[in-house]
């Protein structure tokens, strides 16, 4: 019996849970351009929701996320994914994730063996974690079994340029996946890799913005990939912004953990004040979306920087024992949290939309899946709840992997066309793509950002269209790099943002128009663009 050969793009908690379950039936090529542990997975801190005791339950958790989505979650997506979690924790404890047990039950719910912590928008404490690093834990023991796994093969250093598809290939309908271009980094040579099956695992486009907590990773390759092969996208216009992200100049995107505020961190004026009940009953624990428009709201109006985030209040050892990472680091930046507030400031954090999935994870294109930030399942709505994206990773993952164990497609063509250079040479200028990089994210972070005019939208449009005029011009003319591929993907990323923030004509969750500051009448719908 010949084996699937199923091409997984992406080595994050979505590409590793992936490319385990997979290989338990077919052989697993894992494409990824970094090293195996690069991307948002490795820096996720606050943990994965999920309901783990007696106190709590499924329908609290679908509601929470529900309400946090304000009123565009699927909601049999969002029950789907809520009662696999469980499953999923379960099956990550196995696989050896050292998730941090539960020394205080008296505060955090008699039955879990494990500390659950708090998250805005969580009306429980259901939020399991690794110390303040979980993605880290997750990450590197995944990573430690793929390395391992005889039928995964593992390319690092290779970026995805695009799918090669049947209609691409001149063949008769119905379209479908063929495989990948790739371009190896280490030698510059572009490589067609055949696949009967192929899942995007690409993480989000966070880097579209001037301030971000997301890595270098986070350029939106699957969602511009699979939009040029046809593939519809929705709700791209919901960009997720982090309310507390250390500011220093220093500490390039470094996150300070919802579950700081989870276990009592206020936010503060600089003069002291405290300011979130004037916003949601909630207050600090209100979904991200409220916090972060209060903060850019109280910014705007005192001409701030930054506002403080304190903790100090709680026992230091607490703090220490609590957040360990964020202590170290915020030590390294000259503030010790034990005693003083942080400076914070938002930051673009996550991707709620991006490529239509079914709950298998299939997208519009046979053979081709996306699965984690790059996909859009209809969990998140408006606004996702915080530490469900870890979690639509893992249910996702299983769920796709399952789906190809019994799909089977014909054998892939053995040989691809090779990719012709024979029309471009090496590029003049490289500063022409650093120069658009740095544009694209200013004005991106200045006209789309957390409060929008249509004014600034169209601005900000016109703006990508000169941009893509030049990337094509230069893309047909010289070999292509990493960075130019994802600068051309970045500005793609940027222009379904752009449209879809433009069509809709309403605030809701993450997205507010100054210039339709209320909810539509009806029933909320998903923005979808096609190709
Ligand atoms: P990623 O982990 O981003 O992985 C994407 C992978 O694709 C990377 O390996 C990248 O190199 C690769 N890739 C991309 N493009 C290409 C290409 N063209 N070719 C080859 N490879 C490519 N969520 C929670 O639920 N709980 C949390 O506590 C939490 N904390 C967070 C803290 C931070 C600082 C950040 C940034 C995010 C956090 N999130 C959290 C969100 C969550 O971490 C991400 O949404 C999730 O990890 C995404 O996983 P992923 O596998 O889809 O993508
Ligand atoms: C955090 O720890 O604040 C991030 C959690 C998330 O993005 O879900």
């Amino acid at each position: 019996m010949t084996l699937n050969r199923v091409v997984i793009v992406g080595s994050g908690v979505a590409g590793l849970t992936a490319a385990l379950r997979v290989a338990e039936h077919s052989n697993v090529v894992l494409i990824t351009k970094d090293l195996v542990r690069e991307g948002s997975s490795l820096y996720a801190q606050g943990g994965i929701a999920a309901v783990l005791d007696q106190t709590d339950s499924f329908e609290s958790h679908v509601e929470d996320t529900l309400r946090a989505g304000a009123g565009l979650c699927h909601r049999e997506t969002v029950e789907r994914v809520v009662r696999q979690a469980p499953v999923c924790i379960e099956w990550l404890l196995r696989q050896g994730v050292p998730f941090t047990e539960n020394t205080l039950p008296e505060e955090t719910g008699k039955a879990s063996m494990y500390h659950l912590t708090r998250e805005g928008g969580h009306t429980h404490r259901r939020v399991i974690h690794a110390a303040d690093a979980t993605g880290r834990a997750i990450e590197l023991k995944l990573e430690e079994h793929v390395r391992h796994h005889p039928r995964i093969q593992i390319l690092e250093h290779h970026i995805a340029v695009d799918l090669i598809t049947h209609r691409k290939l001149g063949q008769n309908e119905p379209d479908r996946c063929a495989g990948i271009y790739v371009l190896d980094k280490t030698i510059g040579e572009v490589i067609g890799i055949p696949s009967t099956h192929l899942i995007l695992a690409t993480g989000g486009a966070s880097k579209a913005y001037l301030y971000t907590s997301n890595p270098d990773t986070s350029t939106g390759d699957g969602i511009a990939m699979a939009w040029r092969a046809g593939c519809r996208v929705a709700n791209m216009e919901f960009v997720q912004f982090h309310p507390t992200c250390l500011f220093h100049p220093k500490a390039k995107s470094f996150l300070i953990s919802e579950a700081v505020r989870g276990e009592g961190g206020r936010l503060l004026l600089p003069d002291g004040t405290r300011f979130m009940s004037n916003y949601d009953e909630r207050a600090e624990l209100a979904p991200r979306d409220i916090v972060a428009r209060a903060i850019d709201y109280e910014m705007k109006r005192g001409g701030l920087e930054y506002v403080l985030l304190d903790i100090s209040h709680r026992p230091a050892d607490f703090i220490r024992s609590h957040f360990p990472n964020i202590e170290e680091r915020c030590r390294q930046y000259g503030y010790d949290i034990t005693r003083e507030p942080v400076p914070v400031v938002p930051a673009a954090h996550y991707t709620c939309g991006g490529i239509i999935t079914d709950h298998s994870g299939r997208t519009d294109l046979e053979g081709l899946y996306a699965i984690g930030e790059c996909a859009f399942t209809g969990l998140h709505g408006g606004n996702r709840l915080a530490s469900n994206s870890l979690l639509e990773c893992l249910v996702f993952g299983e769920a796709a992997a399952e789906d190809i164990r019994v799909r089977t497609f014909p054998d892939p063509p053995l040989v691809l066309p090779a990719w012709d250079e024979s029309r471009v040479t090496d590029a003049d200028e490289q500063v022409v793509v650093a120069h658009n990089w740095e544009e694209l994210r200013r004005f991106m972070w200045d006209y789309v950002g957390i409060v929008r005019t249509t004014k600034r939208l169209e601005r900000a449009h016109n703006r990508i269209q000169l941009l893509m005029g030049e990337i094509r011009e230069y893309y047909s003319n010289f070999r292509i790099s990493n960075d130019l591929l994802e600068l051309r993907n970045l500005v793609l990323v940027s222009e379904l943002i752009v449209c879809s923030a433009l069509a809709r004509k309403e605030s809701r969750g993450l997205h507010y128009s100054r210039d339709y500051p209320d909810l539509a009448a009806g029933p909320g719908l998903d923005t979808v663009l096609s190709p």
